[in-house]
């Protein structure tokens, strides 16, 4: 190519040369997603731009298939066995679905950073004991909150709901201590696969995706088309 065809194509030339450059995920994908998920899950973390920077979608179904996905938070990522831990209210709609159907997919997507992951896994309880200690370290109005909330039920009004929340926390305050009711608790999603995506250029993304082996013993792990 001349000079004057050089400088035509430049714009195209650099946008390229940045496609190339862009190493999120490593032309040799690594044999294990969850250091990366847990690295991108952590700058996420540290980019104070993000309001809820571990906010995801969690998708579930119940049992004749039909979807329903909101938002949950993700409290932490567990790297062996691969895991995610959000709490919730188990008699909600997703805990009733999650009871009957016990399978999720959670997706995160990370703006600043221009990455998406997606979790797909089985889903058990944390044990009580998991959920009592995550629920002592909950601000006092959202203990109070959990505690009064039946999340997903048709409520009388909102009037009720806050009254029984002011009696609760006089009540609460008095003994010096709110219990975790039995409704509440965290779930575990047992991930069996990751898929990680990265923003490029002319939507030339990059995006791979590690599933586990029968056998639990690695992961699978291809690159797809974005
Ligand atoms: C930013 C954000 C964070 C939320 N975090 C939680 C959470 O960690 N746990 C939860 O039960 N609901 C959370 N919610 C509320 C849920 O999106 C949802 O309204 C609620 O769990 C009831 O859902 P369900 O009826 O499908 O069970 C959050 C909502 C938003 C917008």
């Amino acid at each position: 190519m001349n000079a004057s065809g050089r400088q035509r194509h430049r714009p195209l030339l650099d946008s390229l040369t940045g496609l190339v450059a862009c190493d999120d995920l490593p032309e040799a994908l690594p044999a294990d997603p969850m250091p990366v998920l847990t690295e991108w899950f952590e700058q996420a973390r540290g980019n104070k731009r993000y309001d809820d920077f571990n906010a995801m979608a969690l998708a579930t179904a119940a049992p004749n298939g039909l979807p329903s996905v909101r938002i949950v938070l993700c409290k932490s990522i567990e790297a062996s066995p691969p895991a995610l831990v959000f709490y919730t209210s188990y008699s909600s709609r997703k805990g009733r679905e999650l009871e009957t159907n016990p399978n999720a997919a959670a997706v995160f997507y990370w703006s600043h950073e221009k990455r998406q992951a997606r979790v797909e896994g089985a889903v058990v309880r944390t044990t009580t004991e998991e959920s009592d200690d995550y629920f002592r370290t909950r601000p006092l109005l959202s203990r109070i909150g959990a505690t009064v909330s039946a999340q997903s039920q048709v409520i009388e009004s909102r009037q009720r709901l806050l009254a029984d929340a002011i009696r609760l926390g006089a009540r609460g305050a008095l003994r010096g201590d709110i219990q975790r009711p039995s409704h509440w608790g965290g779930y575990r999603i047992l991930i069996h696969s990751v898929e990680l995506w990265s923003a490029r250029s002319g939507r030339l993304h990059d995006r791979a995706r590690w599933t586990r082996s029968h056998d639990a013993s690695g992961w699978l792990v291809r690159r797809l088309g974005p």
